[in-house]
């Protein structure tokens, strides 16, 4: 089943580092999109809805003529459990099929707000795919891009490895659980092809680059000053810092065919992400 025939399928977070090529995989494959933002303006042709995770208000509207939906938090927002639940819950309601955006590592303990998330999803009743990608490439020209453009990145790593994902993979492997029922009912954690240290991903940078991009291991105190310094919320840069004990673990560095499974191809490597966002990189 395809399910184009159905419904129309409502991105979350439209204009965002998934959402946007999301919005782009699913028109290619013929899909009819609502582009859900809190602007709510179109996006690549898509219809726009507005939709505001802090106006339960705007839920209704987005989700009718829905029946599927891809759900994910921004960036941003700490309390993920308070506000991803009453949106699911919105969704269930009316029978809609969930596919979300989820976290690496969720599935390590229930107590994770997000596998909190998931284990609501899991017994809703409705059909639903999880997606738990590790840490994204993009992250080099979205959060680490003032450490890339000092050429030092700064990051509470130590010599852990990371399988960085490509959100142009994550975005394709949620188009194809968006449009297949093949893999309802599972769980998939979206990993890049190699595991690599900051040190490995920075000389990669580097390379593609034609600049020096070197990494500096830092501790969570001085990580959190640095990003709060560079305008993250203090909350949030708090967060982030916590996510990187699973890095210097080393739990980070798994690497999975689940991308492949999902869409049929081997996902990116960070050399590819760098080639195809110099732009990005050096804007
Ligand atoms: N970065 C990573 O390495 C990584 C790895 C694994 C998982 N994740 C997870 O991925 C998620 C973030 O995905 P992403 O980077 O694709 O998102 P993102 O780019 O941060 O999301 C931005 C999008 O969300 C919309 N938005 C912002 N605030 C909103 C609100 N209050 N209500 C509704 N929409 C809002 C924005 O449009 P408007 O501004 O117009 O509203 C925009 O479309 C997080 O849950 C994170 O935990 C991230």
């Amino acid at each position: 089943m395809t399910g184009k025939a159905e419904g129309k399928i409502l991105v979350l977070g439209a204009t965002g580092n998934v959402g946007l090529p999301l919005v782009k995989a699913l028109l290619a494959k013929g899909e009819t999109v609502t582009a859900a933002s809190r602007s709510g303006r179109p996006v690549e042709g898509a219809e726009g809805v507005v939709f505001d995770y802090a106006d339960p208000a705007t839920f209704g509207p987005a989700l009718d003529g829905v029946d599927r939906a891809y759900i994910l938090l921004p960036a941003g927002h700490v309390a993920a459990k308070e506000l991803l639940l009453p949106v699911v819950e919105a969704a269930v309601a009316r029978g809609v099929k969930i596919v979300f955006q989820s976290v690496f590592g969720a599935e390590a303990d229930d107590a994770i707000p997000y596998r909190q998330v998931e284990i609501a999803i899991e017994k809703s009743g409705v059909p639903y795919v999880i997606l738990r990608p590790n840490w994204f490439s993009d992250n080099f020209h979205t959060y680490w891009k003032a450490g890339v453009d000092h050429g030092q990145v700064a990051v509470p790593a130590a010599d852990g490895k990371t399988s960085f994902v490509d959100v142009r993979d994550v975005a394709a492997s949620a188009a194809a659980a968006l449009t297949t029922d093949r893999f309802d009912g599972r769980a998939f954690n979206l990993t890049g092809p190699e595991g690599l240290d900051y040190t490995d991903a920075t000389r990669i940078l580097a390379g593609v680059l034609g600049k020096p991009v070197a990494y500096k291991a830092i501790d969570d105190e001085a990580f959190v000053s640095l990003v709060a310094g560079a305008g993250v919320a203090e909350d949030y840069a708090r967060l982030l810092a916590a996510i990187f004990y699973p890095v210097r673990e080393g739990w980070a560095a798994v690497v999975t065919g689940d991308v492949e499974t999902l869409t049929g191809s081997a996902p990116r490597s960070v050399e590819a992400y760098a080639r195809d966002n110099v732009a990005a990189l050096t804007a």
